[in-house]
């Protein structure tokens, strides 16, 4: 049986992505940033995920006005980084998992989420960057990757509840795939950042704090937090979160928090990241010591 082991939640600014290629991680701007990241580098290791359900947003660089799926699962065999207009990042093709990608896409539409398939889809820095944060410089990332678009750039955005709702459904899909798979299961973007208009570069630390805490066991105010709420209180972009309730919710209902961090700035973002475990698999694990 699949089983989702942990979930994890990042930003995912593309000045990472840029600093990362180019070899300025230790620049006394960056060198706090990447030091976040860490201890979930050294943890992987040892986490040897063979899938990650990977829920992010596509900033226009693979679906622009023409086509606007609200949820988009990727079904290819292979993913190419996109190019966002410097070139294609210099990081290794994003591998598919065709099969749990197939099971999911049949589950979720009978669970009634009108799922957008993608056989071809570029993944821009909402995909490339945490892969490099969580894994660091490889020649190939060391676990396949089943990408998942919510539209948060055109409204009619969805709601942080629905995407709670899809986070609960895919937890039930994964459970009933027959195959053992250690799944993880992350939520990239955020947290409070606006890139645009008269309060570019509005960022409310006590806003990102609060959510981070109430992932843990505040989850039906977080539900409740509206699309008007995420731009008042957390700026433009700041609905980008809304990924972060996805993989909260497919956690069930007790999580661990295993690894928190919370840094501003990075270009324009306050950046969080955490590494959250269902207490359900801490329980098996503890059980088969
Ligand atoms: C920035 C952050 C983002 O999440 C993004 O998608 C683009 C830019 C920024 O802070 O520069
Ligand atoms: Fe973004």
């Amino acid at each position: 049986m699949a089983r989702i082991t942990a979930g994890i939640a990042t930003s995912h600014v593309p000045a990472i992505g840029a600093a990362f290629d180019q070899g300025r991680s230790g620049d006394d701007y960056w060198a706090p940033v990447f030091a976040g990241y860490d201890w979930v580098k050294e943890w992987e290791k040892s986490e040897k995920p063979d899938v990650v359900i990977l829920c992010y947003n596509d900033h226009a660089s693979a679906m622009m006005l023409d086509v606007v799926p609200t949820f988009a699962l990727g079904m290819a065999e292979e993913f190419t980084p996109a190019d966002e207009g410097w070139g294609a990042r210099e990081v290794p093709v994003v591998q598919g998992h065709i099969e749990l990608a197939a099971h999911l896409a049949e589950q979720l539409v009978l669970d009634d989420f009108d799922l957008t398939l993608m056989n071809s889809l570029d993944v821009d820095h909402g995909c490339t960057v945490p892969l490099s944060l969580m894994f660091g410089k490889v020649a190939e990332w060391p676990v396949k990757v089943i990408p998942l678009a919510v539209n948060v750039t055109q409204f009619p955005t969805p709601s942080g509840n629905r995407c709670w709702m899809l986070g609960e459904a895919i937890a039930h899909a994964v459970e009933s795939f027959p195959e053992d798979l250690n799944v993880q299961i992350w939520g990239t973007g955020g947290m409070s950042h606006q890139l645009q208009g008269p309060r570019a570069g509005l960022i409310n630390p006590e806003f990102d704090n609060s959510f981070l805490d109430g992932l843990i066991d505040d989850t039906d105010r977080l539900r409740a937090i509206t699309r008007l709420d995420y731009l008042r209180e957390s700026g433009t972009e700041g609905i980008e979160l809304i990924m972060w309730l996805i993989m909260r919710a497919a956690l069930g209902p007790d999580v661990e928090e295993l690894h928190r961090f919370y840094h501003v700035p990075a270009s324009n973002t306050a950046v969080g990241h955490i590494v959250l475990r269902p207490k359900s698999i801490g329980a098996l694990a503890q059980a088969a010591e």
